[in-house]
This record gives C-alpha cells, structure tokens and sequence, in this order.
C-alpha cells in the first residue's frame, strides 16, 4: 500500500543560467554525481515502494525530460501539469489519483531537487512514518534542526505531545517567514525546518483538502471518475485552470491540526544556493570545486565554484572566491558572497533577452 509522488514542476530560479526556466534544477546533475537530482530521488524511493507506485508529477513542458531520465517510467506514472499552480494542487492530483487506485494508499510526497546523503537512514525514516500513517488520521512532516534564519523555509513549533516514538504534535507551523521573525524562532529553540517531504494516508489527505482548501478539493474530487482512463488528460487540464496558486505549506500545512512532525537527520540540503552546493562539492586542496574538471585550468585561483559544459576549455588566472557557471551559452561570474543578487540581476536580465 505504500507510494511515492515526486513533485518536479518546480523552474528552480536561484540556479541561473545553470537552471533555466527550460533545464530546471531537477532535471541536472547538480553536483557531478553522475546522476540528476531527478534520478537520485526516484531511486531513494524504489528502496521504499514497488517502482509501480512512484508517480512524478510535472508540467507538461518538462514531460520529455522526466522520460529521458527516468524511462523506467510508464506514461501512467508521469502526472502532467498544463500550468504551475505550485504544490497544493500538484499534491491534490497526486493523492487523488493515487487513492482512486488504491483507497488504502499511504503516500510519501518529496520534492525532486534535494540531496539526501544518509540513503539507509531516509529509508528507514520513511518507511517508520508511512507505518505511524498507515495507522493514524494524521499528517506527518519531516523536521530539520536548523542552522541559520533561513526566510526560504518552513518553521515548525513542536510540542512534547507524542503520537507514537518520535513523532511530535505540531503547535504552529509557519512558511517563510521574516528574517526577523525567523531570528525569533532559533533563539527560542524549539522549531525545526520543514524538509518539505510530507507523508499521510490518502484518506488524511483527501480529507485535509475537503477542509482547508475546499474549492481545490471538489475540482480534484470531480475529476474521479477520469483518472486513470483516456479522458483524464482532458479533466485535468480543466481542472488546472480552475485551481489557486498555493503551495501546501500554505494552503494545508499551516492550517490542518493533525500535523505531527518527526525530527530527521539524513545528511539532507536542499541545495538552495551555490553555497549550499559549494559546501558539498568535492574541492581541490585550495578549495577550487570544478564540475566537470578535465578542461578547466586554474592558475594561483582559489575557493571558486566552478560549472561549465564538458567541452569548454576555461583558464582562471588569480581569481579567488568567485563562482564562475556557464550554460546555455550564458557565462555568469559573481563573487561568492553576492550570489543573493543573482536573483535580482536574472530579473532585470530575463526582460532584455
Ligand atoms: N508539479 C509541480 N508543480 N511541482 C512543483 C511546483 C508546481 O507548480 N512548484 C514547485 N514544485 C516542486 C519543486 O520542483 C520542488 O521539487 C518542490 O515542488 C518544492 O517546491 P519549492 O518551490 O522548491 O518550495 P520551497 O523550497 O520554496 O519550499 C518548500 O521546501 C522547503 C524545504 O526545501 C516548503 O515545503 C518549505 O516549507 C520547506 O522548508
Ligand atoms: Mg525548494
């Protein structure tokens, strides 16, 4: 009974020109692993559920890229968006297929563009939670300790109200919230992160959706009698364009108030920032992290984080901490410290060409 949905219609922007509205973060090999963000989640999950059970959803722009990199892949696994809505409705047609399958279903939602370095450990993590939801009406989190006041994070307040072993009543759980706000909530010491990968039965889903977000939960509810036929294509497409823009952070997670969280430690970054990748890249001895290496030469430079395609031939003479990144035939160079701006800068750039 145990299922897996990867959201992977994220565009990833903070990547740029690295992730692109057309190439996002996912769909990359990030770290030069050998494999694409992508393809190490969907095999973090065939260690959970049978591969028939994975389901990935995505836009339509992206479904190409999904079976290219995943061609163990049938069509039926591969949920199609005709527009971003973000992650509520993404996780409402997930769930709602999925249950129309199997009314039993318990489900582990993740997203498709973090690293997971303790394998064994996620494992065993999820697998202990699909079984607490399996028993349980509840919806489980998986918890952070968190390091710094991040505002791109989820903050949860835990209570020492417990479900079964580890997993803790969740007093309030809060989105984003303000740099300021966030300061609060590490000093106080009892929040964590919301690692963004959720797990619950079907029905605590589906009934989640029927309260918090009703409008959402009717057009996903009416759609039933479609999925999985040769209309669903159709009545989802419909659908979509009926549906708000929300993530479930927002639309279910702050609301609901069966949420438990389990605090996890899985070596797990969601690689947010190239500082965030330059931490976890392999680095010379002077702290150069170069992806691919064979034809990138470095004289007297130090600390930079280098991404190019294979077959550049780059030379950095006396440059130290800069994050040099080419792709698409788009060359980005920024000192380590401002990639912050980068964001801006893609903006501003985006309108232009
Ligand atoms: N199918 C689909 N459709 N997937 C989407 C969409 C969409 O419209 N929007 C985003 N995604 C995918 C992204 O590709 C990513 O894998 C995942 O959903 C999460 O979306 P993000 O946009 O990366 O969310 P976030 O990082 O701002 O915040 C979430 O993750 C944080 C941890 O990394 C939240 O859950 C936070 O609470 C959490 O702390
Ligand atoms: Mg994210």
């Amino acid at each position: 009974n145990y299922y897996a949905i990867i959201m992977a219609g994220g565009i990833g922007s903070r990547f740029w020109p690295i992730s692109r509205t057309s190439h996002p973060k996912q769909f990359i090999d990030i770290l030069g692993t050998g494999k694409t963000l992508i393809q190490n989640t969907y095999d973090r999950f065939l260690k959970v559920c049978p591969k028939e059970n994975i389901f990935v959803v995505t836009n339509e722009n992206y479904t190409s890229l999904v079976k290219e990199q995943l061609p163990d892949m049938a069509d039926n696994q591969i949920l199609t968006e005709p527009v971003m809505r973000n992650t509520a409705p993404c996780v409402a047609y997930g769930c709602f297929k999925i249950e129309s399958i199997n009314p039993d279903a318990v489900i582990v939602v993740a997203p498709s563009d973090h690293l997971i370095l303790d394998e064994p450990g996620f494992v065993n993590t999820i697998e202990k939670s699909l079984k607490v939801a399996s028993e349980n009406d509840c919806l489980i989190t998986l918890g952070i300790k968190p390091s710094r006041p991040d505002t791109g994070y989820g903050y949860i307040q835990f209570t020492d109200n417990i479900l079964s072993e580890d997993f803790h009543k969740v007093k309030t759980f809060t989105e984003k919230p303000t740099l300021d706000i966030a300061k609060t909530f590490i000093q106080s010491g009892d929040f964590l992160w919301n690692a963004g990968i959720f797990v619950w039965s079907a029905n605590a889903i589906v009934n989640a959706f029927g309260q918090y977000l009703p409008d959402m939960n009717d057009i996903f509810a009416d759609a039933r009698p479609f999925y999985n036929t040769d209309n669903e294509r159709n009545h989802v497409n419909q659908a979509y364009m009926q549906c708000t823009n929300i993530s479930i952070d927002y639309g279910i997670m702050e609301k609901a108030n069966n949420v438990y969280v389990l605090p996890s430690e899985f070596g797990w970054s969601d690689l947010g920032t190239w500082a965030s990748i330059y931490e976890l890249s392999d680095k010379d001895y002077v702290g150069n992290a170069v992806i691919p290496s064979e034809k990138v030469i470095m004289y007297d430079s130090s600390n930079c984080m280098v991404n190019v395609p294979e077959d550049k031939l780059v030379i950095l003479q006396g440059l130290h901490d800069f994050i040099v990144v080419e792709s698409n035939n788009t060359l980005l160079i920024c000192p380590r410290d401002q990639e912050q701006n980068v964001k801006k800068v893609v903006a501003d750039v985006k309108q232009q060409f």
